[in-house]
């Protein structure tokens, strides 16, 4: 009798990017993206202005479409509807909302739990959910408060807020600490790697504050065009190193080509 062997299968990743470029004005703007990033891992992308994040972070949405590879999401595709809800995405421009919307902080947080399920609904039976997410990001004393009197940095927690009271498993960020203050920056990034840790919830982070990002990230990855670098933090390339990998030759003897808006790891704050 031949003896019954069961094969484990490898934990599936929550988000899996398979060999995915993306024309933009007929210029493949990514190309042969490969990303696998797993339940409750903080990821930092980080590189160059028009590097290609944002266009990676829409078409993992789903708002931009990839004309090769494949997109998964909990092993379903983007927009399909095992992914509603699941994913939440937060920008820099989301917390920039018009002077003359007038919302209160628990009123904007409240959006967040609005679904296909329950939005005819009158009223929402989700009020501690918003409450529960409000305190997390500090600002249960200001929920009542105009988000439009609020700090910039207030305003960001007020919009991370909302995608906390929606419970997607994964967090989509793009430039959230562009505006903030040093302070507020690094109290978000430490509640962002409580979410990971303490509630499980899997957060990808665009920033072009590689300082921020080596700090706080659990993997970086380095995004121009394609992916250069994807490790520990502390495996980072130097940027002379990430210049070489990218065919760029030293001409000065400084890194003169390198990108302005990636600053320098001597940089850090
Ligand atoms: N709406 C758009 N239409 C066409 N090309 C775009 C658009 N937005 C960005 N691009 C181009 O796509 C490339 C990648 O841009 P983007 O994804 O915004 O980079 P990053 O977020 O890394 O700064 C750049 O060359 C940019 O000019
Ligand atoms: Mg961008």
């Amino acid at each position: 009798m031949v003896p019954l062997v069961v094969v484990k299968s490898p934990k599936s990743p929550l988000l899996l990017v398979e060999d995915v470029s993306v024309r933009r004005n007929k210029t493949d703007v990514i190309k042969d993206v490969n990303l696998k990033i797993y339940q409750g891992e903080f990821v930092g992308i980080v590189g160059p202005n028009g590097g290609g994040k944002s266009t990676l972070i829409q078409t993992i949405l789903g708002v931009l479409k990839h004309h090769s590879g494949r997109i998964l999401l909990s092993e379903h595709e983007p927009l399909s509807q095992g992914v509603f809800g699941k994913v939440a995405w937060v920008s820099q421009a989301a917390a920039n909302l018009p002077k003359n919307v007038r919302l209160t902080v628990r009123e904007l947080v409240s959006l967040g739990v609005l679904n296909h399920k329950n939005w005819w609904k009158r009223y929402l039976p989700f009020s501690s959910k918003v409450e529960e997410a409000i305190k997390m990001v500090g600002l249960s004393h200001l929920a009542h408060r105009d988000v439009n009197q609020l700090s910039g940095g207030e305003r960001q927690r007020a919009v991370i807020a909302r995608a906390l009271a929606s419970e997607a498993d994964l967090l989509l960020l793009d430039e959230p600490l562009v505006g903030m203050d040093r302070a507020s920056r690094s109290s978000l990034l430490k509640l962002l790697d409580s979410f990971c840790h303490e509630q499980n919830k899997t957060i990808v982070m665009i920033s072009h504050d590689i300082g921020a990002m080596l700090q706080t990230a659990h993997r970086l990855v380095y995004l121009e065009e394609t992916i250069w670098f994807d490790g520990p933090p502390a495996n980072f390339p130097s940027l002379e190193e990430l210049a070489l990998m990218r065919g760029i030759e030293d001409v000065h003897g400084a890194c003169e080509q390198c990108d302005d808006d990636v600053p320098s790891v001597l940089e850090v704050e």
